[in-house]
């Protein structure tokens, strides 16, 4: 902490309204107040800041930082961050006043099925620091529940009532709850990111239907003249269906807004809730004139570090599409979504997407958080399939047991951090878990076999599996599961040796690769056949999971990759595959000699094909490859897990940078790195990366008979450029052209 941070906390308390939260959402966010008179201007002055559930700050009327959701969320069980923002330019001289509202959030507020989590009661620590004196939290402040805003709930919405009331204040508790362990902010800040206006408007059962043009996370900022007391409904909904708002997909999650309007003017801005949507239905009990409406987008602070595009409109639309799905999900946690009553940080699509999510945003502050919370659960070296965990989707919440692809997150995500962004003390920081990891699914493995048969991990009852896979049903997601959690526990192995040389761990290093070999070993004596096939598992995401992993030896690889190039074929080019095999899919045919239904089934617009769903108009990838289905009705199967908004099938974006530019490092954070595009039938393609070295730039076309490769190559690197017919060109920092017959 800094040293104000430090004087604040030690001189401040922890205070409170003492008010229960009783239901869920029960209680009106309260508002602490304090003021003080300053005979001039200090030099300095900072606010320290943290609370039990969400705060918003405000010096004189004025917010402080431009942050929303603060704290942020964290395993409250054990810590919380502390904020820190500069308020002098908010102070003046005479007499000021100190105002934070804390309401329910994540700490007491609904997640799943479940409220008042980490408590039932709110409560906030603080402390203005000028020029040495400090204005702590303590028995002086004073509190009140009788601010505009009655009701607020990151799932059901808020209540924001305008009109003129008296506020009733009294004095303060001291908090003497157990708190949890206050830490610096180290994560990124959810911040309002744009406001779109609306591209539409139409007529809707109850009201104005505004379309924003774009799926997204946040809320709508509404300007209305109204009379005293009309009360306004904002209902919000992904997609329309015959015209009308249809939000059945967000479960029991209510995400609508209530206004009550003071006479003449208002503005309704909600910031302790946030929906995700394209439409919102604005009705008022009275009529109501809106002045204007726009969709304010939410999203963890991130710099944007890359680009792709190409000849294809349709591929373009679905970097878009994959982009607004990170955009809308990286909201504090990675959510798997940020609509219905869930938005968890589901471990599974992380684990897969993270690769997508480097070459796109510097995810590297919003991930180490995440990372520091996954593994703050960590028990025997297993991770809950959701952090922070509140264990409800966990078979025994307080011991969480090794799930393929889920837990693996706990190797893979930092190891891509690593390869994207080079940081070796990090990695070095989360070696001995990842190392934890791979050592529970080894035990794991173990309980159940002797012989050959310890290195095989096929007999948990409890796996998420081949989750989401088309035409299929949760029993046989479930199923596939133990067939698949073999591949996964070699792929992990494998990347924690390849951690463990990389950080001159040789003993590790040793161990690691031996037990890989022996996976192997166990892996191609129990399933494999001569002809390439899987004894006990034909379906397509476990051939590309043992190829992509590259579990089989070089025969048996081409065997199986017929198989699948078979599979595919019998298929029509569709993707049958669910979350663990279709971040892999389109390598594993391009990677082995199929590059051409690679690109087929890339661009089929049947369903299931990401292509479909940009046909049937997704600005963000669906949870189900038929959430709407080929006739363009709404998913038959119910609206029980439907969402329009989840980035698990976003991963194709991978195979956007790493095959059609082609890039890929070799020495991680790209000092050293591999361009080898991979063209199809495309036309041309083109993308950039900023780099810790600098931007990396690679274009190419085919025009006139001929294949041009343009790269641009950052100072202190070096590249290897390798052309269409196999012809490589090792270079240094520069801007090069190559060309070639085609
Ligand atoms: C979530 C998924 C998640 C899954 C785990 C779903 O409800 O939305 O994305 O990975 O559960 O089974």
């Amino acid at each position: 902490m800094t040293s104000s941070e430090n004087i604040c906390m030690r001189a401040a308390k922890w205070i409170s309204s003492g008010r229960v939260n009783e239901k869920a959402c029960s209680l009106p966010p309260e508002t602490y107040q304090k003021t003080f008179h300053l005979d001039g201007l200090p030099a300095q002055a900072k606010l320290t800041v943290t609370a039990l559930g969400i705060y918003e700050a405000y010096l004189n009327g004025k917010k402080v930082g431009e942050d929303f959701f603060t704290p942020g969320y964290t395993n409250y069980k054990s810590h919380i961050q502390v904020q820190e923002y500069d308020v002098l330019p908010l102070l003046k001289a005479g007499e000021n006043v100190l105002e934070v509202t804390v309401a329910n959030g994540w700490y007491l507020g609904r997640i799943g099925n479940q409220f008042n989590v980490y408590g039932n009661c709110r409560a906030l620590l603080a402390g203005l620091t000028f020029d040495g004196a400090v204005i702590p939290t303590d028995e002086s402040w004073r509190v009140t529940l009788d601010g505009p805003v009655r009701f607020a709930d990151f799932y059901d919405g808020e209540t924001i009532d305008l009109r003129k009331k008296e506020r009733q204040y009294f004095p303060v508790q001291l908090y003497a709850g157990k708190t949890p362990k206050l830490i610096p902010h180290f994560g990124t800040f959810v911040r309002a990111q744009e406001a779109l206006v609306p591209v539409g408007s139409r007529q809707g059962a109850r009201g104005t239907i505004y379309d924003f043009g774009q799926n997204f996370a946040g809320v709508v900022r509404l300007k209305v003249r109204a009379k005293e007391g009309t009360c306004i409904t904002v209902r919000h909904a992904e997609i329309l269906m015959d015209g009308k708002l249809f939000n059945e997909n967000y479960r029991t999650a209510k995400a609508a807004l209530t206004l009550i309007a003071r006479e003449g003017e208002n503005e309704f801005f909600p910031t302790f809730t946030y929906m995700g949507f394209r439409y919102a239905e604005i009705s008022g009990d009275k009529p109501i004139e809106v002045l204007s409406v726009e969709g304010v987008v939410y999203s963890s602070e991130m710099r944007h570090i890359g680009s792709f595009a190409c000849s294809d409109e349709r591929l373009n639309r679905l970097q878009s599409c994959l982009v607004w799905n990170l955009k809308s999900n990286f909201v504090e946690i990675p959510t798997d979504c940020p609509q219905r009553d869930e938005r968890l940080g589901w471990t599974g699509e992380t684990c897969t997407f993270s690769r997508t999510a480097c070459f796109n945003y510097d995810i590297s502050t919003f991930m180490n958080k995440w990372l520091f919370d996954l593994y703050s659960h960590q028990v025997d070296g297993a991770v809950p399939s959701a952090a922070p965990s509140t264990g409800m989707y966990d078979p025994s919440p307080q011991k969480p047991i090794p799930l393929m692809m889920w837990g693996d997150s706990a190797v893979v995500v930092p190891w891509m951090l690593y390869l994207a962004y080079g940081d070796r003390a990090k990695l070095k920081e989360h070696y001995p878990h990842m190392k934890a990891y791979a050592l529970s699914e080894k035990r794991e493995a173990e309980r159940h076999g002797k012989g050959l048969k310890q290195y095989l991990w096929d007999k948990n009852k409890y796996q998420f599996g081949d989750w989401a896979c088309f035409g299929k049903t949760w029993y046989t997601w479930n199923r596939r599961g133990k067939h698949l959690a073999t591949l996964w526990y070699y792929n992990s192995v494998n990347l924690v040796k390849e951690a463990a040389r990389t950080l001159g761990y040789s003993e590790d290093e040793k161990a690691f690769s031996e037990l890989a070999a022996n996976i192997q070993r166990a892996f191609l004596k129990a399933y494999l056949r001569s002809d390439g096939s899987f004894r006990h598992a034909h379906f397509m995401s476990m051939y590309v999971d043992a190829l992509y992993f590259g579990i089989l030896p070089e025969r048996e690889r081409a065997l199986a990759a017929k198989q699948l190039a078979e599979l595919v074929e019998e298929n029509d080019y569709k993707v049958m595959t669910g979350f663990p095999g279709t971040p892999y899919l389109l390598f594993a045919l391009a990677d082995n000699g199929y590059p051409e239904l690679a690109f087929k089934v890339l661009l089929n617009e049947r369903c299931p094909g990401w292509l479909h769903m940009v046909k049937h108009g997704a600005t963000t990838l669906w949870e189900r490859w038929d959430a709407i289905e080929e006739d363009g009705s709404f998913f038959h199967g119910g609206a029980g897990m439907v969402s329009f908004n989840h980035y698990a099938y976003g991963t194709v974006g991978d195979f956007f940078y790493r095959r059609i530019l082609g890039l890929e490092t070799i020495e991680a954070g790209y000092r050293t790195f591999l361009v080898r595009p991979v063209c199809g039938p495309l036309a041309e393609a083109k993308g950039e990366l900023q780099t810790a070295y600098g931007t990396i730039c690679v274009a190419w076309k085919k025009e006139g008979g001929k294949f041009r490769l343009s790269v641009t190559v950052p100072a202190s690197c070096a590249a290897t450029i390798v052309m269409p017919s196999g012809t490589e060109h090792p270079v240094s920092s520069g801007d090069y052209t190559f060309e070639e017959e085609l």
